[in-house]
């Protein structure tokens, strides 16, 4: 059981909330600086994506919102560190590869609607990151999850160039997808993202908007350890 523990005023370290839309390459981002401070990683987008996974395979509608937030009250989350990446884990079964898939992404947005499904993961996401030295990514943290974070980051690129990353990634893992399909997945579900009640995406109060179209990750990654290192990292 995760038990929620106030940062050591001993430990020096931050917490450190990105958020953004799909395929903006926070992700990477997120994982590299968290990588380069010894700090944990925490992937919000993977825990909806594993609730639409079990969502999926329980059979549960997308709009069925009492069952979805039960399904979510109870699901057996985890991530694990295999000594080179967290996996993400449901119960015993290693969910990692699985809950990429492109259904799998927009079954994940379309259970975040609900705001008794958001409620639940909100509170998992503010346990796992009660002892600061965080990196947490997804498209609430610097408003709802972490809106004290020492330091919060909006990542974004344009439409055309996120779809090309991801395209990529998708080509690079042997999936033949059309471009033009991947810009219409990631059109549709940011349309999604910024458009609900609870939780939308958008830039929180006090964040550093990053462009990244045209940059590099490592430029990404330098300037964001920049930032970090001001804030107190
Ligand atoms: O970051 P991602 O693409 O893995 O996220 C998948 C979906 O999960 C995203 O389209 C919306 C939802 N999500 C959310 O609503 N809130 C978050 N903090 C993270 C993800």
């Amino acid at each position: 059981m995760l038990e929620p523990a106030a940062p050591s005023p001993a430990v020096r370290g931050i917490r450190i909330a990105i958020d953004g839309p799909a395929a903006s390459g926070k992700g990477t981002v997120a994982r590299a600086v968290a990588t380069a401070l010894g700090y944990l990683y925490i992937d919000t987008g993977a825990m909806y994506r594993a609730l639409g996974l079990a969502a999926r395979r329980a059979g549960l509608r997308v709009d069925d919102a009492a069952g979805l937030s039960s399904l979510a009250s109870g699901l057996p989350l985890d991530f694990a560190w295999d000594g080179q990446r967290a996996r993400v884990m449901l119960g015993e079964e290693d969910v990692s590869v699985a809950i990429r898939e492109p259904e799998i992404g927009a079954m994940a947005s379309a259970v975040a609607v609900h705001p008794q499904v958001r409620a639940e993961l909100v509170r998992r996401q503010q346990l796992l990151a009660a002892r600061g030295r965080v990196v947490v990514d997804g498209r609430d943290i610097g408003t709802v999850v972490l809106p004290d974070a020492e330091l919060k980051l909006y990542l974004d690129a344009s439409l055309s160039e996120r779809a090309r990353r991801r395209h990529e990634e998708f080509q690079a893992k042997g999936e033949r997808v059309a471009l033009a399909e991947v810009e219409a997945e990631i059109r549709d579900r940011d349309a999604q993202d910024s458009g609900r009640a609870t939780g939308p995406l958008q830039v929180a109060p006090g964040a550093v908007l990053l462009d990244t179209t045209g940059l590099g990750i490592d430029e990404v990654v330098q300037r964001v350890l920049r930032l970090a290192q001001r804030a107190g990292a």
